[in-house]
């Protein structure tokens, strides 16, 4: 139960929910345990598919929003209580941790991250100073108080991989082909090795702050990776992210790595560090599973566009998604990308029960 529906003057004390938390259906799967159901949790659950979302942030820019606690908390508790999912995500944004070192970058609605000016030089690379905790003094008070709203329910702390974050930094924005990021990476390997060096010890940092504040698993973000060819990932990305999985593998929380377009980087994706391997629409789980190996549990992967679909078509794609399933060693239902912003909540909240109640065994 959690502690939006708790009844009141029943409190549990935090150790008997940190025990009820870590026996969640969530982390079971994580763990490749035996789960009462498969659990249920969406990328970009919490965001402008729920009204009240945009009513809670009208007024408030996306980036000022991820500074403000009360904020945090209220948006990221929104669809634990609409949509009875697994797992909280914390409410946030990869491009968080490099504002708060300093960088002059912001959100701009309808497009994403936009930076003033581009990382590009080995100047550049003097304004990616280290992240220290203090400067996020405002996300360990919201995982704090989060943790405290959430009951069992796990809360998922999350950041965006050196690779994607990058991206964004050399582009200096949303990109479809990545050509400037490219061209550094091919053009300067020692560079780009320095610049991804630096944005895996930001994005350790940051990931460490959720989870010494009670964040129970993580998710790495390497939301753009599926740009590049197997050999270029494991020459120039996967040590990057090596180093900020490594750097968290002694918490014993389970680390989520997720990226769109991935087929063919799926076994590298779990050998970096992953306890749990994000697939998006593309390649079915049980291909997916044969792709990654043994020793890992899955999450995904209904494509968002399904839930655009009516009701009886998203259940038959959800059940192919569980059929692919049946023999994993872990899974976490959850679509292959973000819940799109004008997806109807109410199919969110079918589509949980549906996967629940098609799951339900006795463990
Ligand atoms: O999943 C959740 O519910 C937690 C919230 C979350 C946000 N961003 C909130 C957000 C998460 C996990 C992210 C991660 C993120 N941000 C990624 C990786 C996930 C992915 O989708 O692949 C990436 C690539 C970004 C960069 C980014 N930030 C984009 C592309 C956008 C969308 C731009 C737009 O307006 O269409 C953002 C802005 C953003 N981040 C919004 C939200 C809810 C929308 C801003 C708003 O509501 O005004």
């Amino acid at each position: 139960m959690s502690a939006t529906e708790r009844p009141s003057g029943q409190q549990q004390t935090g150790r008997d929910a940190a025990r009820a938390t870590a026996d969640s259906a969530f982390l079971r799967a994580c763990r490749r345990e035996p789960v009462p159901h498969t659990p249920v949790w969406f990328m970009r659950q919490a965001g402008r598919s729920l009204p009240e979302y945009r009513k809670v942030r009208e007024g408030t820019a996306m980036l000022e929003s991820c500074m403000r606690p009360d904020l945090v908390t209220e948006i990221t508790l929104q669809p634990v209580r609409r949509h009875q999912v697994d797992a909280a995500i914390y409410f946030s944004d990869i491009v968080v941790p490099l504002k708060a070192i300093g960088l002059d970058l912001d959100i701009k609605p309808g497009v994403g991250p936009v930076v003033e000016q581009p990382i590009r030089t080995r100047a550049d690379l003097e304004r990616l100073r280290p992240l220290e905790p203090d400067d996020v003094k405002y996300v360990t008070e919201a995982v704090g108080m989060l943790v405290g709203e959430l009951g069992a329910t796990p809360l998922i702390g999350f950041a965006g991989a050196p690779f994607t974050l990058a991206s964004y930094l050399v582009e200096g924005g949303p990109s479809r082909n990545h050509e400037h990021t490219k061209a550094l990476m091919y053009g300067d390997p020692e560079l780009w090795a320095d610049l991804l060096d630096r944005l895996a010890d930001i994005t350790a940092a940051f990931l460490k702050v959720q989870i010494e504040a009670g964040a129970s698993a993580v998710q790495l973000f390497d939301s753009w990776v599926g740009a590049l060819a197997p050999a270029d990932y494991r020459r120039s990305v996967m040590p990057a992210s090596v180093k900020v999985f490594d750097a968290v593998a002694g918490y014993g929380v389970p680390r989520i790595h997720f990226g769109v377009g991935t087929g063919e980087l799926l076994g590298l994706l779990g050998e970096a560090g992953a306890d749990v391997v994000g697939v998006d629409w593309r390649v079915p789980l049980d291909e997916a599973a044969r792709r990654v190996g043994p020793g890992k549990a899955l999450q995904g992967n209904l494509d968002p566009a399904v839930l655009f679909a009516p009701r009886e078509a998203v259940e038959t794609k959800a059940a192919e998604v569980l059929d692919a399933a049946q023999g994993l060693e872990g899974h976490v239902f959850n679509l292959g990308h973000g819940v799109l912003p004008t997806t109807d909540p109410d199919a969110l909240t079918r589509l949980v029960e549906y996967v629940h109640t098609r799951t339900a065994r006795s463990v």
